[in-house]
């Protein structure tokens, strides 16, 4: 094998690196739904997750194999530590796909050596090959990473390498696992292993880093110059403290400075042959869908799918695109799927129309799916005259949210005025079928909701962020509200979308406890540890 591929390989961890992000835990049926995106997206391997973790990590990695990792679908690839547990477990996790990778690491710099492995370089030159070679008799597909190794010694790192790719390790994965490193000194550091490792043509050069600095993106596009040809990045950039590499952003630099980068790759300049398999224009969706269901919300001025990142607001930038677009403008709103916000639909759409509708704009929904999604898009449309694309993405992403409605909002009413003190009530069905009802007074509305809402839920929780944003500009525009709460030192998220706000705040505190309660209450168990005062 040749570390030399035509073009870049795109590994997205959001569902693994990610989706270390605090509060952005995902349940089973929303990584799938998540994998599924990636798949239409066009990524070349999915890591679906750490499957030694826990039985849903397994359960997750399992499914996304089975439902996504298809022939003609891409790699799904699983994290072990270098240990046999971890490469077991995860071997029988990836079973059900066509094209499993079993992704081991152990770190390699003296800090971790030292504090956290407790063990020596002599051990560790040992145990990397050994672990390879136990993984690759479960599976072909073998990635191994040396852990922090931007903060080894990079003699001892070329040496583990080395071991690594003879033991059968077909991807070499650098990790900046603490985000330090600088653009330049990451491209010396990938030539340095292309020049110091005697078997590296036998493997593809990966690279994984995270944002600590602000840096990730730019250290990867210098890697690429100097050899890398795997990508492993996130959706929106989530992970780990200030997240990974955001795979929108590459892509996009690649896309849009193919030119500077085809020479890199053995290219002429002039070449148009995309370097990446990533249909862009499903960028704007898939990242709607990922902040939705994590609930970790995009800033307006995040390069390439922020809500200002086509938006142009000075009269001099207005006037100049007016009179041709490349006065201010890279790359094309609709190269990454960002249509012009179309109304497309009213009241009187019937259920065809609404189901081509979605059709075009990507959306796969099962029978079910698409008849309640019909009944919240009637909702909506009796209330807001002209349903766009926009609308009904919210609507959507709305309804395929796959939390466990233990808890449902009934009724929500609410008193306020500047002269009146905020009064909620609410009517909840609980997860044993019972209504109840109950009433606060609050600082203001939703304060009053959300009060009313715990007690009844009887849960202890801190609200610790609250965001309301309008889908579509105009007076009747739907708000999606985005909250996170925390519980015991976790962080759970909520998300809801309704053309009234305080109806979406509301729906969306029930969503994030309901994240919550079934947290608290793996299914078979029952959920109800809070549940003790009944109230009629
Ligand atoms: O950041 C890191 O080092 C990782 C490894 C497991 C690749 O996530
Ligand atoms: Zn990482």
């Amino acid at each position: 094998m040749s570390n030399q591929t035509e073009r870049i390989i795109i590994f997205d961890t959001t569902l693994r690196d990610g989706e270390q992000s605090p509060g952005a835990t995902l349940n089973v049926d929303e990584k799938l739904t998540i994998a599924r995106a990636l798949a239409r997206l066009g990524v070349d391997i999915i890591e679906a997750g750490f499957p030694f973790a826990s039985p849903g990590d397994f359960e997750a990695v399992e499914k996304v194999a089975k439902e996504v990792g298809t022939a003609s679908g891409p790699i799904i690839c699983a994290l072990a530590r270098a240990t046999q547990g971890d490469i077991k477990t995860a071997a029988l996790a990836l079973k059900p796909a066509a094209k499993p990778r079993i992704h081991t690491f152990i770190a390699t710099s003296d800090i971790h050596l030292e504090y956290k492995l407790k063990k020596t370089r002599a051990e560790v030159l040992e145990i990397a090959p050994e672990m390879v070679a136990y993984a690759k008799s479960w599976v072909e597909d073998v990635e191994f990473s040396p852990e922090d190794a931007v903060r080894s010694d990079p003699e001892f790192l070329y040496q583990v390498i080395e071991r690594a790719i003879a033991a059968g390790a077909t991807t070499i994965n650098i990790p900046d696992t603490v985000g330090y490193t600088t653009p330049s000194e990451f491209g010396a550091l990938i030539r340095g292993i292309k020049e110091n490792v005697p078997n590296i043509d036998q493997a593809i050069i990966s690279v994984h880093g995270h944002n600590d600095l602000g840096l990730a993106v730019a250290n990867f596009l210098e890697a690429v110059k100097n050899g890398a040809r795997q990508l492993e990045c996130t959706i929106n950039g989530i992970g780990e403290r200030a997240g990974n590499a955001a795979l929108e952003e590459l892509v996009m630099a690649l896309h849009v400075r193919r030119h500077y980068f085809n020479p890199f790759l053995g290219r002429p300049a002039t070449s148009e042959t995309p370097l990446t398999n990533v249909d862009t224009t499903q960028i704007y969706k898939t990242s709607r869908l990922v902040s939705n269901l994590t609930g970790m919300m995009v800033q307006p001025n995040k390069a390439i799918v922020g809500s200002n990142a086509f938006a142009h607001e000075s009269g001099i930038h207005q006037d100049g695109v007016l009179k041709h677009k490349l006065t201010y403008e890279i790359m094309d709103a609709q190269s990454i799927g960002l249509t012009s916000n179309q109304i497309v639909l009213g009241k009187h759409s019937g259920r065809n129309a609404f189901r081509t509708r979605l059709k075009e704009l990507g959306f796969e929904l099962s029978e079910s799916e698409l008849n309640s999604a019909f009944v919240a898009f009637k909702e909506v449309a009796d209330k807001k005259k002209e349903i766009s694309d926009w609308d009904l993405e919210a609507i959507i992403n709305d309804e395929i949210q796959q939390v466990p409605e233990l808890f449902r909002l009934e009724l929500v009413q609410v008193s306020s005025g500047d002269h009146a003190r905020p009064t909620a009530t609410v009517t909840l069905r609980t997860p044993s079928g019972e209504e109840l009802t109950d009433a606060a007074i609050g600082t203001g509305p939703v304060d009053a909701v959300y009060k009313a809402i715990n007690r009844v839920v009887k849960v202890p929780n801190e609200l610790i962020e609250f965001s309301v944003k309008s889908v579509t500009a105009g007076i009747d525009a739907m708000g999606e509200v985005t909250i996170r709460l925390r519980h015991q030192d976790r962080i759970y998220s909520g998300h809801a979308a309704n053309t009234d706000i305080i109806v979406a705040s509301a729906r969306a505190y029930v969503n994030a406890l309901n994240r919550l309660y079934s947290a608290l209450a793996p299914s078979g168990r029952s959920p109800t540890p809070y549940l003790t005062t009944k109230k009629q």
